[in-house]
């Protein structure tokens, strides 16, 4: 180190061979770069990088060293550069050693590493949608999106959505830390041990190497739900899904026909099955070319959905980026008539294989491709399209260049500053989900978009979510699911779900019915498979698992309300739907390890059935009374117990004094709250909204108080507390 120099947050130190800066924001979120490096410009931060915190001071640290002391953290550099992030109580969360890098001789990117040490204790989760999760163990995960191939197994790393994102969890506090850099990398994870006895503790490590790009990184410090909540202000807001894509989906791919479609929906009817929304796949297109339509067997589309919305149902569409290169395919020739398509260094345009055969590539990396993009989606919504589902965008080309994407070389616009596929692989699908976002926006500016995405990046979520991409069915792939969904939330995209029943062959009833039973309290909630898999709708496989399935299905229905108002607190706060068990309790070293349950919003406890022949199950309880919703049984936390759970369930519980909002026999909403524990209290918030406007319904805050035998709800308000707007059941007290 050679001279410190304070700047607004923080400042810049320099050493002799690198500078390092580091600025605290005002939201409490950490910032450095090494060699000059600033937090522009990001495909990650929504907006601009946020004001720099002026009470974050710089002042010398003992040995020669510097440290900004902020609120919230305190950031020590040591003489030889290294960075450790603290507790204001001087607790260390994270250091980072100096780090290192390479600069070709010939110029071009350098490539570097990073290693990090975090507390024996901690805990890695993050790194977008990993299926061997939620916990990430020993291992090295790679940060290239990647189409696996179709299945992809819970071994498969890396999959469709990687970030450079990791949620530390650890007794002396909770972090985030993000490396913010688009290009190809490795993340290699070791967790530490701690010592028995006289022994010493080995400290967590963690490996951070990348390809190329920018040496930055942004840390957030805090409870979970704070650095969530820090992350969203950063990254952007979660996009508020339309009611109905709270609902249950049914897609497939080979449905083959509007009769088809109509036989299935029937079915649903018949069967009284609640159905909200059917996905048309790549079949429906002419050729397999995105934004056509096969004018034989979809011959009256808009007929369809007018039909089908009636009912409630919405139709969704798949959307894939390759576009066939075939003059006279309009998508093409207006594609190429604005330069779109991605050409490799001598200027010829990228060919690849797609699904409609050779295929061009949208370069979304450049603000003119993402508007024509958006326009095009003016055909999908006449077609009657009111949601969309983007697929194959790592992207995807099938082994063209021997990995199954564009090849390294080709070249991007990166917003006019040029650059090459290793450096906009990983923001492809992000800036392709901005152009349907943004062109749906300008299209149909009263609705809110509906878009999710097999890929996507860091700030994904402003866009909309994403779901598990093609895993294999079997109970491997079950577990993966529920991986999926938790890292994703962790890494600030709330909206997500599997296929279920797995995307290959046949499931036997019963995987089918636990899938289907865990996707019922998952954000995003559809069966889907494959062209050639077996049956996926619930009364393929006979009378028991289809009466189970309805019961799963209602139960959806009658938490519409509550998801609703999870979807809201998203927004709002950056809060996924789903969260681990150690949310609110990360200091309790149990839950950190307990990847088999999960926390649905405040109110809910979600014990998914995961093995075979299973009808009772172990569950982690954290701190309080919980309630079997069921049989109204309360348990007290911390505990782990051991219940029921037979095919006709899965086990779910309540937290006493939960107000949950729940649609009422009649539909109309009701409040359904869990008595609090003698002496106690609780509440809950509800924002309702059953729409799909922009209506910004304020949050409704309920409080229920025990008196006596009996339980009193409240709406509080500004002007005081009055009777809720609802009929109140309460339960728990039998
Ligand atoms: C990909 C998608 C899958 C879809 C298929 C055909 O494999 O992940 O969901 O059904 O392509 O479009």
């Amino acid at each position: 180190m050679q001279s410190a120099e304070p700047g607004p947050g923080g400042g810049l130190i320099r050493f002799a061979r690198s500078e390092l800066r580091i600025t605290v924001a005002v939201n409490g979120a950490v910032f450095w770069g090494w060699d000059g490096t600033g937090p522009q410009p990001s495909y990650a931060l929504a907006g601009g990088s946020p004001e720099p915190d002026p009470r974050a001071v710089l002042e010398p640290d003992k040995d020669g060293g510097w440290r900004v002391v902020a609120e919230r953290v305190t950031v020590t550099v040591s003489r030889h550069g290294a960075v450790e992030v603290c507790t204001p109580g001087g607790v260390t969360l994270r250091r980072d050693l100096p780090p290192r890098w390479w600069e070709p001789v010939g110029g071009g990117a350098a490539r570097w590493m990073q290693r990090s040490e975090v507390a024996a204790d901690a805990r890695f989760f993050g790194l977008g949608g990993r299926a061997a999760g939620p916990r990430l163990r020993d291992g090295s995960y790679r940060l290239w999106n990647t189409d696996p191939g179709r299945p992809f197994r819970p071994g498969d790393d890396p999959l469709y959505l990687t970030m450079p994102i990791q949620l530390v969890v650890a007794d002396a506090g909770t972090h985030l830390v993000f490396h913010d850099t688009t290009w190809d990398g490795t993340v290699v994870l070791r967790e530490g041990e701690e010592g028995a006895g006289s022994g010493h503790d080995r400290t967590g490590r963690c490996e951070v190497r990348m390809d190329g790009g920018p040496l930055r990184c942004w840390v957030v410090v805090g409870t979970p739900a704070r650095v969530l909540h820090t992350w969203a202000s950063l990254t952007g807001a979660p996009a508020l899904p339309p009611a109905w894509a709270l609902g249950h989906h049914h897609a497939r791919w080979g449905f083959g026909s509007e009769q088809e479609v109509r036989r299935i929906v029937a079915g649903y009817r018949r069967h009284g099955l609640p159905l909200d929304a059917v996905h048309l796949d790549i079949d429906h297109y002419d050729g397999h070319q995105v934004f056509t339509v096969d004018q034989e067997r979809f011959a009256k589309l808009p007929r369809l959905a007018e039909e089908l919305r009636r009912d409630g149902i919405r139709l969704v569409s798949i959307v894939d980026p390759a576009v066939k290169a075939a003059p006279g395919n309009s998508v093409y020739d207006s594609g190429t008539a604005v330069d779109a398509f991605v050409r490799d260094a001598s200027g010829r345009t990228v060919r690849g294989v797609v699904w409609a055969g050779e295929s061009v590539f949208p370069d979304f990396t450049r603000a003119g491709v993402r508007k024509w993009w958006g326009g095009l989606y003016e055909e999908r919504l006449a077609q009657g399209f009111a949601g969309f589902w983007h697929d194959m965008n790592e992207p995807t080309s099938f082994n063209a260049f021997g990995e199954p994407t564009l090849p390294r070389s080709a070249r991007h616009a990166l917003e006019g500053r040029g650059g090459d596929h290793r450096e906009a692989h990983n923001v492809y699908a992000l800036c392709m989900a901005r152009a349907g976002y943004e062109g749906l926006r300008e299209l149909a500016p009263g609705q809110r978009p509906f878009l999710f995405s097999r890929s996507g990046w860091a700030g994904l979520q402003r866009y909309g979510g994403t779901w598990s991409g093609d895993v294999a069915t079997g109970w491997p792939g079950l577990r993966a699911s529920l991986s999926l969904v938790l890292g994703l939330g962790l890494c600030g995209v709330p909206y997500s779900g599997p296929d279920v029943g797995g995307f290959d062959g046949s499931p036997s009833p019963e995987l089918y019915l636990r899938w289907f039973q865990l996707g019922a309290y998952l954000p995003l909630f559809r069966t889907h498979a494959s062209l050639r898999a077996g049956r996926r709708e619930p009364w393929e496989f006979g009378p028991e698992v289809l009466e189970h399935a309805r019961v799963a299905l209602l139960e959806r229905r009658r938490l519409l309300p509550y998801f609703m108002t999870l979807a809201h607190l998203a927004r709002r706060t950056g809060a996924p739907y789903v969260r681990p068990l150690w949310w609110g309790s990360p200091e309790e070293r149990a839950l950190r390890d307990c990847e088999d349950t999960f926390l649905l919003g405040d109110a809910l406890l979600v014990a998914p059935v995961m093995d075979p022949g299973a009808d009772r199950r172990a569950v982690q309880l954290p701190r309080g009374r919980w309630y079997d919703t069921v049989t109204g049984k309360a348990y007290e936390g911390p505990a782990q117990v051991l219940v029921d759970a037979p095919l006709s369930r899965i086990p779910v519980f309540a937290r006493a004094g939960a107000v949950v909002p729940v649609r009422g026999a009649d539909g109309g909403p009701e409040l359904e709250v869990w008595a609090p524990a003698p002496g106690r209290t609780g509440g809950g918030l509800v924002v309702a909204d059953a729409g799909d406007g922009w209506d910004e319904p304020e949050p409704e805050r309920y409080v229920a108080r025990r008196q006596g035998r009996e339980v009193v709800v409240s709406r509080e308000r500004e002007d005081g507390s009055g009777e809720p707007p609802y009929p109140v059941r309460v339960r728990g007290l039998e």
